[in-house]
This record gives structure tokens, sequence and C-alpha cells, in this order.
């Protein structure tokens, strides 16, 4: 074995150590979270799919199991904690501190939701809003920490919070053992090179694929580089693994020990919170449903093999499962919005009408634009927005419209 691999297995085996220490803390102040066979999500890939549900964590996601096992190292040097974070990690080291007994201080970007504000708030912490973006809130945090004497508790590259977010894989592993695959959502890459160190020691055979939205895909590109690199990153669902650059360590340990890196699509991922959501009755957040988006798009080729995929949060704004969802039903046809124009005389709504209700398409809305400029003359601008019971319905409409003259597109 070569140097850098053989500081990479030991640094790892280091983790793997400490992921069994903090499993002890974890376990007092933490939830131990279901991990279930799917039926559904097994007939849909072809494989026999298991899902691990930290969206039941306490505090909504994972975040928390790192920031305990960090709190309770840095608890008898440090007087307080402090961290940056616009989202799950913020609640986690807020809900870490109070139960430790630790003041804690989070940095919020100003642009924070009033929601993830009040949550950490409400697990204990004194929150202060600075900055436009992470980087200058992250900067105002290390502030903090140097003048007050607090712990700076960084995201994901810290060997502590690391190996906090393995202890995800020693609950799995108590409960499942021949696992073919293991699917991990990955920002900072935190949470999968946790989960990696533990896997090496106590189940090597396991292949660890991460997932990353194609919108920030900043392991893809660095693994291709050899080395860490900072990547755009565009507006992403999973918010959650909206990171620009791997960290150093996290990188070391996802170059060593991780077999493969996929990135999904805005669609895929939506496309999986709202089946997730439909099918399974679970509320996942963007980030969350990463990796059974990578599953079900077959971006990971699953077929006959025993997978788990992580669903590592549920922390999602109200005002975006609602046009998740309205995406969500568009896309399997279950709602269906049309436009046309059609000749403006009595009675053409109403046949109009009927030939959707004949196939148990409810009309929701309908917009009669007799002013549009630019509809032929004697001619209206019709759209209808309405319910199908599938995409073969919206489309046998559509067929049927046609057959009696009128001309509609799906919008
Ligand atoms: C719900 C969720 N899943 C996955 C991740 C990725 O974790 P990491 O940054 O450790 O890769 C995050 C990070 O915030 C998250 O909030």
């Amino acid at each position: 074995m070569t140097g850098p691999e053989e500081d990479t297995r030991r640094l790892a085996g280091k983790i793997y150590r400490e992921a069994v220490e903090a499993r002890r803390i974890v376990a007092k102040h933490a939830r131990k979270t279901p991990l279930d066979h799917s039926s559904t999500f097994s007939r849909m890939s072809g494989g026999h799919i298991y899902l691990k549900y930290e969206n039941l964590q306490k505090t909504g996601s994972f975040k928390i199991r790192g920031a305990l096992y960090k709190v309770y190292k840095v608890r008898s040097k440090a007087r307080g904690v402090v961290a940056a974070s616009a989202g799950n990690h913020a609640q986690g080291v807020a809900y870490a501190a109070s139960s430790l007994g630790l003041p804690s201080i989070i940095v919020m970007p100003e642009t924070a939701s009033i929601s993830k504000v009040e949550a950490t708030r409400g697990y204990g912490a004194q929150v202060v809003l600075h900055g436009r973006i992470y980087d200058e809130a992250e900067q105002k945090a290390l502030e903090i920490a140097g003048e007050k004497g607090y712990a700076f508790i960084h995201p994901f590259d810290d060997p502590d919070v690391i190996a906090g977010q393995g202890t995800l894989a020693l609950e799995i592993l108590e409960d499942l053992r021949d696992i073919d695959i293991i699917v991990v959502p990955v920002g900072g890459g935190g949470l999968i090179s946790g989960i990696a160190a533990v896997f090496k020691e106590l189940s090597p055979s396991t292949k660890i694929v991460g997932v990353e939205p194609e919108n920030a895909p900043k392991f893809a590109e660095s693994l291709k580089a050899g080395k860490p690199v900072t990547v755009e990153v565009k507006p992403t669902i999973a918010d959650g693994l909206a990171t620009k650059k791997p960290g150093k360590l996290t990188f070391q340990i996802v170059s060593g020990l991780v077999d493969e890196v996929v990135t999904v699509s805005e669609d895929e991922l939506a496309h999986a919170i709202y089946l997730l959501l439909e099918r399974g009755k679970v509320l996942a957040e963007g980030a969350g449903a990463a990796a059974l988006a990578a599953v079900l798009s077959g971006k990971v080729d699953v077929k006959d093999r025993k997978v788990v995929a992580l669903v590592s949060g549920g922390n999602i704004d109200l005002t975006a499962i609602y046009r998740l969802l309205i995406r969500g039903l568009a896309g399997a046809g279950r709602i269906a919005a049309i436009q046309g124009h059609v000749p403006d005389l009595p009675g053409t709504l109403a046949r109009i009408a009927g030939i959707i209700a004949s196939h148990r398409g409810n009309i929701v809305e309908v917009i009669h634009d007799r002013a549009d400029m630019d509809a032929p003359a004697w001619h209206t601008t019709l759209k209808i927005i309405f319910e199908a019971p599938s995409l073969e319905t919206v489309k046998a409409i559509l067929r049927e419209l046609e057959k009696q003259g009128y001309s509609f597109q799906l919008l």
C-alpha cells in the first residue's frame, strides 16, 4: 500500500473507533431512526431498497449526530460553541449544546428563512444574523469564537463531526447486513466520510455511492481534477447540498474510500420528494430525497441488489412543498394545464368541458381570454387547468379534443 492510501486507511480506522465512542453520546440525546424495506421503491427500481429515515431524527436531520459528538469533545475546554449555518447544522448545534449544557451562538446569513431562525432559537441558541452569504456568516462566527473563547464547530471538515455522522452507519449495520450498496447525499462530505469510515471497517464489500445535485457538483468535479476544486453553485432544491468546495479532510476520505459520486437533476430531486410523500407518506427535503432520486433515476445500478438509501433530512418550507407538489403532480399527469385557440361561439366551452369530464378530468380553473391579439379572427384563447387520473388520460383528452377540431397544447 502506498503512502497516501495508508494515511487515509489509518484516518478512517481512527474515525471508526471515534464513531463507536460517539454512539454512546448520540444514543443518549438523539433517536435511533427506523430502517425499513420499501416494497414500492423496490418495485419501481428493480432493487431491494431500504430507506433510513433521518428525517425523523430530532431537529429533522442527521446533523445533530456530528454536533453532539463535537460539543461533547470540546465541552470541558470551551466556554460555549459557535457555528455558522442557514440550515440543519444550525439546529443540530443549537440542540446539541442545550442537551450538553453549553451556551451556543449560531450566525445565520441575513437571508435565512424566518422558520429556520425561529427553530434555531427554539433549540436554545442565540442567533446572530450577519452577511448575505455563508462565507460572511462563517467569518463572523470565527471572530465570535476568538472574542468569547467559544469553540467553532465546522459543518463537515472536522474528524469529530465526521465520527458523529458515522454513528448512522453503525445503526444501519445493527439492523441489516450484507448490504450491496449504500447511497448517501453529499454536501461538504462529512456525512459520507463518516459512513465510509464505518463501512470500510465493518462491511468492506459494500459499495459506497455519493449523490450531488447537478447544480452543485463539487465532489464529482474535484474527483475528476484529483484535488478539491471550487465549482459555481446554481440554485437547487437540495439546498443542504449546495456547497462550493469539498473539505480538505472530506476530500481525502471520499477520494480514498467512496466508490462513485453521481449527480441528479432538479426534476429528479423534485420527483423523488413527490414520490416519497405520495407513496411513502414521508416528508423529505431536497437533500433528503437525493439518494432515492439517484436510485429511481437509474444513476445507480440497483437491479437485484440490496440497497440502503439515506433520507437524511425533512426540513422543508411549506411553501416549497406546495410548489414541488404541483410540479410533481404535473410530471405524473395528475394535474395538467392545456392552452389553445378556439372558435368564439356559444357552446364551445361546454363541449370542451364535456370532453374533459368524459375522461374523468376535473376542471380546476378556466381562463378565457377574448382580448388575446395572438388569437386568429373570431377565436379566443382558452387555458384550462384540470386534475386527471394519469398522463395517459391527459393525452387521450388532447387526442379527443383534436378529433373534435380543437387544437390544444400541454403547457
Ligand atoms: C438534509 C441533509 N442531507 C445531507 C447533507 C450533506 O451533509 P454533508 O455536508 O456532511 O455532506 C446535509 C448538509 O447540510 C443536509 O442538511
